[in-house]
């Protein structure tokens, strides 16, 4: 069991999300995913030893599994220390990139993003249930009435949002779709996103898993329309226990759940800094990301 927070890379930095640091080597981006873990949109103090593991190597083997849907980004997944040193050898100061990269990153090609949040949502739950209890719609889609929270939807719909820096994330209007100038790939964004979530979505149900929604991301490489990011990961997608679904209310989150309760629990206010978790809830968090890896993807986590 390893655990890593945040890296020091001698590379330039592209970019440090909540959870993962992404270094630039011009034409290629390394993705390292850490141990990072949020809740309530605060980055705790402590880390989740393997989450880092967990959420590169689910990633991994979704794009393989997707990537006759749409091609995707990954040039290696480094999973060894012989793909580390050929890694090594494309950055300007190779023997600098620490084996605590091994199982945790992977190496991409740069695309050219579209700024938006690709949200494919099969189940009624979070935003989307609020905003249903609201107004009897989700985004521009309206639903039958009489529906319950974590129901799933008759057909699985695509409800995309702006990316953006600086203002919220909101559902994209055909204006945002005109003024990027998507309107020739918006149709192929939905579809691929629908056959994605699709696929997906039928092959965790038989492995005991529901993924309620979850979003993509996608750029143009050399050209093409690809997929980027992550993918179908607990940090880009709602997964819950098939066993444990009842529809009539939230459902646990087969990941982050012993972190919700025990903040909840505990009185915090949700403002930042976040208490440090006890060791056992660490550790039951852990298994619980270890165990959707080994469900999901039939192995045992390296
Ligand atoms: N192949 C790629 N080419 C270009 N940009 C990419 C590629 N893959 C991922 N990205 C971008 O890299 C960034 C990764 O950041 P990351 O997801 O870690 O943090 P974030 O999205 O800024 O915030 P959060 O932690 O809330 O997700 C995203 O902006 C994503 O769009
Ligand atoms: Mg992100």
């Amino acid at each position: 069991m390893s655990i890593l927070l945040e890296t020091n890379l001698p590379l330039s930095l592209f970019r440090r999300g909540k959870v993962r640091d992404v270094y630039d080597l011009g034409d290629r981006l390394l993705i390292v995913s850490t141990d990072r873990i949020s809740a309530f949109d605060v980055i705790l103090p402590c880390g989740i030893p393997d989450k880092g593991k967990v959420l590169n190597q689910l990633s991994a083997f979704w794009f393989e599994k997707t990537a006759h849907i749409l091609s995707n980004h990954v040039i290696k997944v480094i999973d060894s220390s012989v793909v580390l040193n050929e890694v090594k050898n494309l950055s300007s100061q190779p023997g600098e990139l620490p084996d605590s990269l091994i199982g945790r990153s992977m190496l991409v090609a740069k695309a050219e993003r579209i700024p938006v949040e690709c949200v494919v949502r099969g189940y009624l739950s979070g935003s989307a249930w609020a905003e249903y209890k609201e107004t009897g719609r989700i985004g521009h889609i309206d639903l039958p009435s009489g529906m319950k929270e974590s129901q799933e939807l008759s057909q699985p719909i695509f409800t995309p949002t702006t990316k953006s820096d600086t203002e919220h994330d909101r559902l994209l209007t055909n204006k945002d779709i005109k003024d990027l100038g998507l309107e020739d790939i918006f149709e192929e964004l939905k579809q691929k996103s629908l056959l994605i979530y699709g696929y997906a979505r039928d092959y965790a149900r038989t492995r005991g898993i529901i993924i309620a929604d979850t979003k993509f991301e996608f750029g143009f490489s050399n050209g093409q329309l690809a997929l980027i990011d992550e993918l179908l990961t607990p940090d880009s997608s709602r997964f819950w226990d098939v066993s444990q679904y009842e529809v009539g209310h939230s459902q646990p989150s087969f990941d982050k759940q012993p972190v919700r309760d025990w903040l909840s629990a505990s009185g915090w206010n949700k403002e930042p800094p976040a208490p440090m978790l006890p060791p056992e809830v660490i550790e039951r968090t852990s298994k619980r990301y270890r165990e959707v890896y080994s469900r999901l993807t039939g192995r045992v986590l390296s």
